[in-house]
Formats: C-alpha cells, sequence, structure tokens
C-alpha cells in the first residue's frame, strides 16, 4: 500500500493544480505590468514527459482530480497532447482547465476528446471597454463565445471566475448575478488577494464579498447555500438564487479562510511543488525525475510543510507573518 496524501491537519490531498506556463496573452492590470513579468525561458519549463511523469506518481500517491493552469495555458503549444496523456494515467478521473478563454472557442472540442471535463473562464468585466481596460486590449467577444462553445461542446459544468475589485466592477455584481439566473453557468466572486504583492494599491482594490449578499438583498433575490458541491471541489461557498438556471459562489480567502477543507497541492511550470499558495515553500521535482521513490518522496515532504493555514488576512493590516510569504506573482504559481 503506497501512504495517501494526508497532512498532519487531516487534510486528504486528492487535487492537483498543474500550471503549464508563466505566460499569458493579457496583461490584466492586477496580475501583470503592461510589459509583463520576467518570464522563464522555455528550456525551463517541464515538458510533457515530465509533468506526465509528475502526475504517475501523484495518482499513486491518491491524487485523483487535476486542473491545467498558467499563466495561459492555452499560450503553452499543443495542450491537447498533455492533456490526452494525463488523461491515460491511471486513477486520474477528472482534468479541468483554468482559462482565459481567449483562445478557447477554436480549442473546446479538441480539448474535450483530450480528456477536459470542465472549464473555470476568467471574466472580470460584462461590458466591452472596461473588459478591454483591465485585460489591455482583451476582446470581450471570445470570451464570450468561448462560453457558448463550451456549453456545445459539454463542459459540464462551465464556471466564470469574476475577481472583484473595489470601484472597478463592484457596480456589475448584479449583471452577474442575472447571468447565474439566466445561464447555466456557475458564477463565482473572487476576492482580491495579495500574491506577490501586499502594497498599498492592493489594500485600496480589496472588496470583501458581504457586498454580493448584500446585493441579493437589495434586489429582493433570496438566495440559497447549496449544501451539495458544485463538482469541483474548490474553496468556493455555493448559492442558487430560487429559479435560476445557474448558480453563483463566493472565494473569500482573505476575509474568511478556507483553509480546513483544503485538498490541494501545486505544480509551477518550472517544477516547484508548492504546498500553499501564499507561502513561500517550495520543493523542485527536477533533481528528483527519473526516480520514484524520490518524487514520493517529495510529494510527503512538500506535505509535511503543508501549514495549517495562510496569513492573507494579516496583509490588510499589515501585520507580521509566521513565515516568508511567496514572491511569485499569481501567474507564476497558477491561481
Ligand atoms: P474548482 O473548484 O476545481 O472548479 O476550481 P477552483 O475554484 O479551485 O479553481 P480556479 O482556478 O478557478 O480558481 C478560482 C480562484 O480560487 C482563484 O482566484 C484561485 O487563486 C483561488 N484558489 C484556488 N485554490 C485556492 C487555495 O487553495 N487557496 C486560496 N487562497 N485560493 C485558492
Ligand atoms: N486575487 C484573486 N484572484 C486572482 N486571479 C489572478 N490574480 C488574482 C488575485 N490577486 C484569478 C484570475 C483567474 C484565477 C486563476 O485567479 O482572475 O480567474
Ligand atoms: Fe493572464 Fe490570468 Fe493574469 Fe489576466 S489574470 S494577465 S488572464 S494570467
Amino acid at each position: 500500500e503506497s501512504p495517501m496524501l494526508i497532512d498532519k491537519f487531516q487534510r486528504v490531498h486528492d487535487y492537483l493544480r498543474i500550471s503549464v506556463t508563466d505566460r499569458c496573452n493579457l496583461r490584466c492590470r492586477y496580475c501583470m505590468p503592461e510589459e509583463g513579468l520576467p518570464f522563464l525561458e522555455p528550456a525551463h519549463y517541464l515538458s510533457f514527459d515530465e509533468i506526465t511523469e509528475v502526475v504517475t506518481v501523484a495518482a499513486k500517491l491518491g491524487v485523483r482530480r487535476l486542473r491545467i493552469t498558467g499563466g495561459e495555458p492555452l499560450v503553452r503549444p499543443n495542450l491537447e497532447k498533455l492533456v490526452g496523456r494525463l488523461s491515460a494515467i491511471p486513477g486520474i478521473d477528472d482534468i479541468a482547465l483554468t482559462t482565459n478563454g481567449i483562445y478557447l472557442a477554436q480549442r473546446a472540442q479538441a480539448l474535450k476528446e483530450a480528456g477536459i471535463t470542465r472549464v473555470n473562464i476568467s471574466l472580470d468585466s460584462l461590458q466591452p471597454e472596461r473588459f478591454a481596460k483591465i485585460t489591455r486590449g482583451g476582446d470581450l467577444s471570445r470570451v464570450l463565445e468561448a462560453l457558448e462553445r463550451s456549453y456545445e461542446v459539454g463542459f459540464d459544468p462551465v464556471k466564470l471566475n469574476v475577481v472583484l475589485m473595489k470601484g472597478f466592477n463592484e457596480d456589475e455584481i448584479d449583471d452577474f448575478l442575472r447571468l447565474s439566473i439566466e445561464r447555466n453557468v456557475t458564477v463565482r466572486f473572487i476576492e482580491y488577494m495579495p500574491i506577490g504583492h501586499e502594497g498599498e494599491d492592493w489594500k485600496a482594490s480589496y472588496l470583501p464579498l458581504e457586498t454580493v449578499l448584500e446585493r441579493c438583498r437589495i434586489n429582493g433575490w433570496e438566495p440559497v447555500k447549496l449544501s451539495q458541491e458544485i463538482k469541483g471541489n474548490g474553496p468556493a461557498e455555493n448559492y442558487q438564487i430560487p429559479g435560476a438556471k445557474g448558480a453563483f459562489g463566493l472565494i473569500h480567502p482573505v476575509s474568511d479562510h478556507f483553509c480546513q477543507s483544503c485538498n490541494r497541492l501545486r505544480l509551477t511550470a518550472d517544477g516547484n511543488l508548492k504546498p500553499c499558495l501564499y507561502w513561500e515553500d517550495e520543493f523542485n521535482v527536477k533533481k528528483a525525475l527519473g526516480d520514484e521513490g524520490q518524487l514520493t518522496e517529495l510529494f510527503l515532504r512538500a506535505l509535511d510543510a503543508k501549514p495549517e493555514t495562510h496569513e492573507m488576512a494579516k496583509a490588510l493590516q499589515g501585520e507580521e507573518k509566521s513565515h516568508n510569504p511567496t514572491l511569485r506573482r499569481m501567474s507564476q504559481i497558477g491561481g
């Protein structure tokens, strides 16, 4: 019997997020500066063979679900090939994708055939000009087309990720909630997190999610909390407005953390296992490649280093933290 990935806080880890690139075809203002970040040389990315090897070991340790992330995962050439290989690994029974949707419409069918079962599409504004402004040039119509194609090819569920930012898109909460009434989509409102930057800009833009429930009350919608999870088992707390075709979710790591139910590890594009999104601890898989025992050992060490919780809320008060937060930006981790 091989060991399972259960940490000292009794959390069972059966989910691995795999970042396949730190690059992106957009430049969302809260994520990257206009000129981008110092990107990895392609030679430093784990190859498809290497990712497959790491996942094969993870699957033996009980990992059942994968999520492919970036940067923007669809800028990694031939991603479908990787997905096909990962879906053939015994034990892996669900592979999801987090994408900005710009390249998704044309590739949805091929991704579905390769083994992607469901998608989370980032979409912070439903207004074309505002969308272009936040993404620095993104074309909203392509994301909306990706949403339609996602239904057509049968991704299920389809989720939208909306990072709420004060003074930026809080006036669109009603529109996003209406979308969850009209379409079979789960709209997830996400608190802006201080990952890789905790300065005054972050604090000025951070918006706690009570605002969403307040908008429901103001509109006379009485959302019902869903006890049954929407496929994915992520950190979202899910609600449905009675009669709605879809649902909405709240992801609120800052105002109220969900670390006690954390089920995930992360693998960065340059081959580092990260036990927690927030902290700096990393375990490089490259030296362990080719040796199943060493890879297993590395997973167990990463798990052992996993803290009980992050301390994102302390960033609001500028309080001292117990460990060092990561210096990576969100796009260098994969969210
Ligand atoms: P599923 O539940 O599998 O659909 O996915 P997800 O919501 O976990 O994944 P997604 O990539 O769509 O991420 C949505 C948001 O949740 C992003 O802002 C992520 O950074 C955030 N997120 C995902 N996992 C964690 C986590 O473990 N901790 C924190 N703080 N945020 C997370
Ligand atoms: N805080 C919260 N969410 C973020 N994302 C990117 N940066 C942040 C941040 N600082 C979101 C993206 C994408 C998901 C992977 O993470 O919008 O939907
Ligand atoms: Fe790209 Fe996602 Fe960052 Fe936007 S948030 S620039 S889509 S990696």
